[in-house]
């Protein structure tokens, strides 16, 4: 038997404020981008935001439906458009950030588990990291270069592709 032992690396600022200006930027473009959750069932609002290497900049927020598993996360909602507009405009960051008034958010939300697959994805596409950056108000902020310290056990079949 042989144990083995997985370290991810991700560096946390005390706020928003601590960021250099680009990702500042951004992190505030996460916010914009929640207005348009559509989120009447689960009450959480998600923005996520991109970066492009063009300096343009995609919005997504979570989209819910009332056949509850039609709906889509905030990142894929980005993360797919990006796929379908700008596939040849390598993504440089993505900044996401929650709300709810149903109670408060202490620390970033961080990305599900089909959220960071689908990125992984996108990272593979364009042969470049993206940085993550996580906050949720006036909190701490989780920044990570690359999907792979937020899922080490991305599923990745070569010989599918
Ligand atoms: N949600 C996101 O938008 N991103 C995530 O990574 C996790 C969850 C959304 C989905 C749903 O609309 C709401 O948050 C509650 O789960």
């Amino acid at each position: 038997m042989i144990k083995h032992e997985i370290k991810i690396n991700f560096q946390e600022y005390a706020s928003v404020k601590e960021l250099d200006t680009i990702d500042q930027d951004l992190c505030a473009e996460a916010v914009k981008a929640m207005k348009n959750s559509h989120s009447p069932y689960s009450k959480f609002r998600v923005g996520a935001a991109l970066l492009l290497k063009s300096g343009k900049i995609i919005h997504g927020s979570n989209q819910e439906n009332v056949a509850y598993p039609s709906g889509l996360c905030a990142e894929r909602v980005a993360l797919f458009y990006w796929g379908a507009n700008h596939p040849d405009d390598p993504i440089v960051s993505m900044a996401v950030t929650a709300h709810t008034d149903e109670f408060e958010l202490h620390k970033p939300v961080t990305s599900c588990g089909s959220c960071l697959q689908v990125l992984a994805e996108c990272e593979q596409m364009q042969s470049q990291k993206v940085k993550v950056i996580l906050f949720v108000g006036q909190g701490p902020v989780w920044v990570t270069n690359g999907i792979e310290s937020f899922l080490p056990f991305l599923f990745f079949e070569d010989r599918l592709s």
